[in-house]
């Protein structure tokens, strides 16, 4: 590690990195650098959430998407992407499954969907809520109006994750060229945290074209969103979409900036997220060894999971969830980390992340 790096570090660690500390970070090459950055991430973490990492189904809802994101498998401009929508009884079969593992936090996901009506959706969080009182619900269906999300807040949805991909205005509009914006995305999460959910946000890590300045970015939107929680994972392409031939994002560079956001956000909830552990086998523990602290299996139908291919490979990683959490107890136990089923709330509601 050379001077400016121990720096940049110290700076870090102390809470008073600038973008230019952030930038030498993220561009250093040094092994000694990313290792004392990962252990002051882990303790971070440890100080704030103790041995416990965090479990959560995941029950992904529908494959169909209106959106045409130019990096993802399920944008509607893949006519032949074979497409499903989970009736209620198959997302009630999963919520039932995930129940008699102990999970407490069903995360409904899906792309945006028109037919994902409020209607639908109320009565399918209220039957959750009626039958598990003390569980919490994520919903992660894009982005939706003011009213919308009010209803479903009223119906019983307590968090929603909603990643900004990325904070850079024209990278933002090279990966989408279907009118979305940046802006749009803003405003619904702001309007999510109005409404008083548990918000997270979260974004891509090398995708095509982006560059260091773009994560810059990314963490100056987090300092003005402080939400509760973040999932970053790497891009890793779909070969039927314009984006195909590029190459995927680093393994270094995702577990660098893990332990970044851990740091610079003690509090906040980050997932080792299924991309992450699709990108390397060892992943899943690697991102919880870099300051994540959830992990979500996935609790959908097996045969839902097939088609729902955001990039290839995916499949590697969707074993039975009861399987899944007895091998991540077994990783976890040598580093003296714990999987919980417990509804693990972040410690950071309502609460400002010091100095920030
Ligand atoms: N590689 C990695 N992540 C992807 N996502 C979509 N497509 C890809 C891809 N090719 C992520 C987006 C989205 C989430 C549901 O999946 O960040 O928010
Ligand atoms: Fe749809 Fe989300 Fe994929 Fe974009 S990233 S195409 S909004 S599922």
């Amino acid at each position: 590690m050379n001077t400016y790096e121990k720096r940049a570090l110290e700076a870090l660690i102390n809470k008073k990195a600038v973008d230019e500390d952030i930038g030498v970070i993220l561009k250093s090459f040094s092994g000694e650098l990313m290792e004392e950055l990962r252990k002051e991430a882990f303790r971070v973490c440890e100080s704030v959430y103790g041995d416990e990492v965090y479990l959560r189904g995941l029950i992904e809802i529908s494959s169909y998407c209106s959106r045409n994101c130019i990096y993802c498998g399920l944008r509607t401009g893949i006519e032949k992407a074979e497409r499903y929508r989970l009736s209620e009884e198959d997302i009630m079969s999963s919520v039932h499954y995930g129940n008699s593992l102990g999970l407490k936090t069903f995360v409904l996901q899906g792309g945006e969907d028109p037919m994902l009506t409020d209607i639908i959706l109320e009565n399918i969080i209220g039957k959750i809520k009626e039958e598990y009182p003390d569980s919490r619900i994520t919903l992660s269906l894009g982005v939706r109006s003011y009213s919308s999300l009010k209803r479903l807040k009223e119906a019983g949805a307590d968090r929603y994750l909603l990643r900004h991909e990325t904070a850079d205005e024209e990278l933002f509009s090279r990966l989408h060229r279907d009118g979305q914006s940046l802006s749009s995305r803003k405003e619904c999460l702001y309007n999510l945290k109005d409404l008083g959910y548990t918000v997270g946000t979260g974004f891509l890590v090398g995708a095509p074209w982006s560059s260091v300045d773009s994560y810059l970015k990314d963490i100056g939107f987090m300092r003005e969103l402080k939400p509760h929680m973040a999932g970053i994972g790497p891009f890793l392409p779909h070969r039927d979409t314009p984006v195909g031939d590029f190459s995927p994002g680093s393994l270094e560079l995702t577990l660098k900036l893990i332990s970044i956001l851990r740091i610079l956000f003690p509090e906040i909830l980050l997932p080792s997220t299924t991309a992450l552990n699709t990108l390397d086998p060892r992943g899943r523990v690697l991102g919880i060894l870099h300051g994540a602290n959830v992990v979500m299996p996935n609790i959908s139908p097996k045969d839902a999971r097939v088609k729902y291919s955001l990039y290839n490979n995916k499949m590697k990683d969707s074993g039975e969830a009861s399987q899944y959490i007895e091998k991540l107890k077994k990783d976890l136990e040598h580093y003296g980390r714990v999987p919980v089923t417990d509804r693990g709330d972040p410690k950071n509601m309502g609460v400002n992340y010091g100095g920030i």
